[in-house]
Parts: structure tokens; sequence; C-alpha cells
């Protein structure tokens, strides 16, 4: 990629995603399931810009949802309304009752609380409701504490004994066909161990299910296989699909799954330019245009993504190399995209871009500061194409000022 030209091009911070890499993720994901009848259901929140979404329609793939905005997104970029799943611990009821209007898949339940839910409003509008139980296998998947969704402290997912129940009741009911088992543990995930032995274990449990004849058709194992950032170890997708075909033999199922950050996160860099420099007694800060806003990761979870430094000039002065701490503009001692980065001669207008900025980059931006969120491109067949144009001031003031004219009415009214 030419980051320098589509800095300039387009300005920065800029997030850059190479579709060709998208396309390529996707369908080794399919490749790897070919064996069985399987539905690769991309996950929304890592990025959910709808051009990435129209790519993932085009090969003929799923979404996994979490809010009824995702459901909307999906359906508007292209993607069949039977090949979505609304997950989600939280499902307001209005969601619930859109998600059923619109013909998806079916609704991952993540409580009793919300399986009676359900069935009371597929009963008032007269609606049989696909689900399936998100079932918490209690398995620790070794990750981030922030991004652990598989132990029984985790507020995701039914523990197993409580999941049979909710199934023989769900089986029973006039309104609920549960047709689905789902279990996630985790994101980020490095080791193949406890996936496997979840998906041992869940398909262990959907067999004593259908031994109740309780149809259960898809099994779908989640998403969260991690991508390497730094050094981590990275699961072989081969090895990963022949543990879950291994433990599902001699179940009649579709296998789902829902990646999300391998399959967009490689293929993502966030551009910024640096702005200002300064020096503390013990350190150096490089401060540049992007921040925690752009990029929450390291804030939130002490992420790394690679700096790469491009310097204005062609010819570098190798002797000016210094250990910096890369920092935003935001009132945050906590916005910093890097620390302790070892950089060479920086000089303000050089560039930085982080590396794997695809998943958890631009779906967890914000205004704080009242900053304005980044342009987006997409390149496809070796040419940049704009798939969300940079924030506007103004845009950001629009949806205030009908508040603003009544208050200033009310507080010229009071003197
Ligand atoms: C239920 C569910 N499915 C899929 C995903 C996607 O995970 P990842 O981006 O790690 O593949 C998540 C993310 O945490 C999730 O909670």
């Amino acid at each position: 990629m030419d980051f320098k030209n589509l800095a300039k091009q387009y300005g920065t911070p800029l997030y850059a995603y190479d579709f060709e890499k998208i396309k390529s993720n996707f369908l080794a994901y399919k490749k790897v399931f070919q064996a069985r009848k399987s539905l690769i259901c991309y996950a929304l929140k890592a990025n959910s810009n709808l051009s990435i979404l129209a790519q993932i329609a085009a090969l003929e793939g799923g979404a996994d949802c979490v809010s009824i905005g995702e459901v909307r997104r999906a359906i508007k970029a292209g993607i069949k309304p039977y090949k979505i799943i609304f997950s989600g611990v939280g499902k307001r009821d209005d969601e619930i009752k859109e998600a059923l209007d619109s013909e998806i898949l079916f609704l991952n339940v993540e409580s009793n609380d919300e399986l009676l839910r359900i069935e009371a409003i597929a009963k008032k509008y007269n609606k049989n409701a696909r689900i399936s139980i998100r079932v918490n296998p209690d398995i620790d998947p070794k990750t981030h504490p922030y991004i652990s969704t598989g132990l029984s402290e985790n507020k995701f997912g039914i523990e197993i004994e409580e999941a049979k129940k909710l199934y023989i009741y769900a089986h029973k009911s006039n309104f609920l066909s549960p047709i689905g088992i789902h279990f996630h543990i985790g994101s980020q995930l490095t080791e193949l161990e406890p996936i496997l032995q979840s998906a041992q274990k869940i398909a262990s449990f959907t067999k004593s299910l259908i031994a109740l004849g309780i149809n259960i058709k898809f099994f779908d194992v989640g998403g969260g296989i991690g991508i390497c950032y730094k050094d981590e170890n990275t699961i072989s997708l081969y090895d990963y699909a022949q543990g879950i075909l291994a433990a599902i033999k001699g179940l009649d199922v579709t296998i789902i799954c829902e990646p999300g950050r391998s399959i967009v996160g490689e293929s993502g860099y966030l551009i910024t330019k640096v702005i200002s420099q300064k020096q503390h007694k013990n350190k150096h800060f490089v401060i540049i245009d992007g921040a925690m806003n752009d990029l929450l990761r390291p804030s939130l979870y002490d992420a790394y993504h690679r700096p790469n430094h491009l310097s204005q000039k062609c010819q570098k002065n190798t002797n000016d190399s210094k250990l910096v701490d890369i920092v935003g503009p935001i009132c945050e001692s906590g916005d910093f995209l890097a620390k302790n980065i070892l950089l060479n001669n920086v000089e303000n207008g050089d560039l930085i871009v982080f590396e794997n900025a695809g998943a958890y980059g631009y779906s967890m931006s914000s205004n704080y500061n009242t900053r304005t969120r980044a342009c987006e491109i997409g390149i496809i067949h070796n040419k940049a194409h704009i798939i969300k144009p940079r924030e506007e001031l103004d845009q950001l003031f629009e949806n205030e000022l009908e508040g603003l004219a009544i208050f200033e009415d009310i507080l010229n009214s009071r003197g």
C-alpha cells in the first residue's frame, strides 16, 4: 500500500483496508469447512462498514449481529436474512420483534428471562421464533480477561444444566423452535485446545438433546481465532476445522462460525501524522493526529499495533533513534497508541502507520473530545475508494441544534 500517497490524497487519520485480504481470509474459512454444510457468519462488531459487508455478501457469507442496528446493516449490504443470526446478552423487546419480522435465521438466547421474553413477543405477533441457546462451557480461553466470555464468571451464555431445561421448555412451546446450539469462549484466542474442549463438551450435550427429540440443526462454534499483532502464536485454521469436524462426528448439523478479527484485522491500517513532539526528563513523546477515539485497543486492552514510521525525507539519519511514546491529542493519560517504541529521527509531518487495525478499530471509535471520526478507504483491484468519508465537525453538532434552540429560549425567558 502506498501510505504516503493515500495520506496525501485522503488526509489523516485514515483507515485503509485491503479488500483482497478480507476476501482471502473469508474464503479460507469456507475452504476448511467444505467437507460439511457450513455457514460463515462474519461478526459485524469487528468492522461493520457497509462496503465490507457487501464483500462478505458477494462471497455468500452470513452475519453475526449483536444489535438490531447491525441486523439492518447486514440486510442493507445484501446479506440474506436467512443467513443472519442475532446474538448478544441484552436484546430489547423492539429488537426481538424486528428480528422476528426480518425472518433472520435465529436468535442466540442468553438467559431464561430472554427466552420467555422472546416467546411472549412471538406469541403476541403469532410468530414462531427460531432460537439457539448460547451455552457457557465454563472453559478458560486463556485470553485477555476483557475478551474472555466462556467462563461461568462471565456474563455470557447459560450453564449446561440450565440450558437443558430451557431446550426442553422451548421444544414444548408453540412459539419457539430450538434449532441451534451456540458457544463462543472469547476473542483473540491463540490456543486451540480450549476451543476444541468446548466443541467436544457442547457436541456431547447436543447428542443428549437430540436423544430427547430436540432437532438441533445448527452447531454454532462462535468466533475468536486470534491474529498475530506482535509475536503471538496463531491457530492453524486447518487444525481448528479438523478438531471441530471431529467433535461433531455423527451429528447431522450445519456448522456455523462467527469470525470477526481473523477476517478483517490484518487487512486494515491506521495512517496518522506526527503533529508535534515534546521531551520530558525521561520520556520523549511523539504526538500524532490519531488518538484513542480512533483506535481504542491500546488504551483499553494494552493492545499492541506495530507502528511503522514513514519519514518525509528519503534519507534517514540513523544516529538519532529514541525510545518514544506515541500519543494522541486527547486529554487522558491513557491516550496512547504505542509505548516505549524505538523510532529514528522523527520529524513533524512524518507518518506513523499502525498495522492490523482492521478489527475493533473504526467500529470502537468515538467522538470523544469532539473529534471527528477518521475517513475509511477500501482498496480493491489496486484502486482506493472512499467507503466512509471523514466526518465534518458540523455533523457532530447537527442533532443538538433543535435542543439548543429550545434551551436558548428557556434560558432567555428566565433572564
Ligand atoms: C458471540 C460472538 N461471536 C463472534 C465474535 C467475534 O469474535 P472474533 O472477532 O474474535 O472472531 C464475538 C466477539 O467477541 C462474539 O462475542
